[in-house]
């Protein structure tokens, strides 16, 4: 896997300058790689045969459109508020995250940086776990090098490793780790380089038919204003609300959700450079993070409405919320199996009756009160089609 995305990751990192001609065909190239390594068995392909990633995605769900995925993340470096506050709980994903892990491994091993909730290192350090400071450090640990070097009889089965070692890929990247301990499982090594960029991810859900089903229509496009830009956009997506976003940013900065009428102003204001000043003073996020944004490119997405949910905080009015989906997909035994922690829903600041712009309406705002509680029939839909799709990615991207 790593090998095929490393390659992937080198042709994302070539396009950033091709010319806007280029980018047209931008999506497709990429995706073209994808396939022929698929398509030729290519024995780059470096071979899965057991995984553990913590995960967590973001979705709209509606009847008809079923699941269609915004984001996913590395579980490590999200903080778990919005479950607390529904459950009245404290720290309670990463009790349950610890409870998960302890049914496969009882020796784990951390970094510092590798989880960014307060409560789950305090959780990890009361399960008796190894935090370490860095990578380097585990060099001087006896009992991590034992466990790293040791046999694993059935390396399908995550039982069979000596322990699981936790770690961010800043500090070395997963597969060098994979390599260089294959007696543990590297925590997160299948999944977390394709999901930190949002185009890298983009194109990870666009590789197999099945997960290409859980996006919306998306396409990658050059930060570079014209009227042939927003026709394209127009053209591509074919959709009467667009959401635009940068490719690397969190917390819904920099996201704006738009009307067809409005795209072209919108469009023209955070893109052209004359704008970054007054961009940069504008006082919502959604806007003034393009002033500082890097990127050569970014995300037009269509726009997804969820099933309207009522909250009783806020005398039952109606919400477009987003689902938060909290788990583990687990490559086990040859079998995919998408082990579910907690799904809510994160609201919007304004509700759908409420006066507010659309992004106002239907963009997730992450601070309490609101969320609201998911009904369980759904999580049950949700969590089928997503371990569905992903089980044909690990069996087609990983595992041969
Ligand atoms: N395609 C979409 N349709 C509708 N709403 C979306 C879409 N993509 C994103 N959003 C809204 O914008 C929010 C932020 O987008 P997301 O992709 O999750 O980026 P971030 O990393 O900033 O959280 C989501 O939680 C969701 O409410
Ligand atoms: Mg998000």
């Amino acid at each position: 896997m790593s090998a095929i995305y490393r390659f992937v990751i080198l042709t994302l990192m070539l396009s950033l300058n091709i010319a806007y001609a280029n980018v047209q065909n931008h999506d497709s190239g990429y995706l073209q790689n994808i396939s022929k390594a698929h398509a030729s068995h290519d024995n780059r392909l470096e071979k899965f045969d057991a995984d553990m990633s913590f995960v967590i995605f973001d979705l709209k769900y509606n009847n008809l459109d079923g699941v269609k995925i915004c984001e996913i993340q590395p579980g490590g470096v999200s903080v778990f508020s919005g479950y607390d506050y529904l459950m009245e709980g404290n720290g309670l994903v990463p009790e349950m995250l610890c409870d998960f892990i302890s049914k496969f491994q009882s020796n784990v091993w951390y970094t510092e940086k590798a989880i960014c909730d307060k409560k789950c290192m305090l959780k990890f350090a009361s399960m008796g776990w190894k935090k370490v400071n860095n990578v380097s450090e585990l060099k001087k640990d006896k009992n991590f090098i034992k466990a790293s070097l040791g046999r694993v009889k059935d390396p399908y089965n995550l039982n069979n490793y000596h322990g699981i070692l936790y770690a961010k890929p800043e500090e070395m990247p997963l597969e060098n780790l994979r390599e260089k301990y294959p007696g543990v499982i590297i925590m997160d090594a299948a999944l977390y380089s394709n999901i930190r960029n949002k185009h890298v991810m983009d194109a990870l859900l666009k590789s197999s038919p099945k997960l290409s089903n859980l996006r919306p229509i998306s396409k990658i496009y050059p930060k570079k204003y014209s009227k042939n830009l927003v026709n394209s956009i127009i053209q591509d997506i074919k959709s009467d609300f667009f959401v635009i976003k940068p490719i690397s940013s969190t917390k819904g900065q920099g996201v704006i959700i738009i009307d067809k009428d409005n795209l072209d102003s919108t469009l023209e204001y955070i893109l052209s450079k004359e704008n970054k000043r007054a961009l940069s003073s504008n006082p919502e996020s959604a806007y003034s993070y393009w002033a500082s944004d890097k990127q050569a490119l970014f995300l037009v997405e269509q726009f997804i409405e969820s099933i309207p949910v009522e909250a009783p905080q806020f005398d039952n009015k109606l919400y477009d919320g987003t689902m938060r989906v909290v788990g583990l997909l687990l490559y086990h035994q040859q079998k995919v199996k998408f082990e579910l922690l907690e799904a809510h829903w994160k609201l919007p600041k304004k509700s759908i009756s409420d006066i507010g712009t659309i992004t106002e309406k239907h963009k997730s705002f992450g601070n309490v009160p609101h969320f609201s509680h998911v009904d369980t029939a759904i999580i049950e839909k949700v969590k089928q089609q997503i371990e569905e799709a992903f089980a044909e990615l690990y069996e087609l991207n990983l595992s041969h």
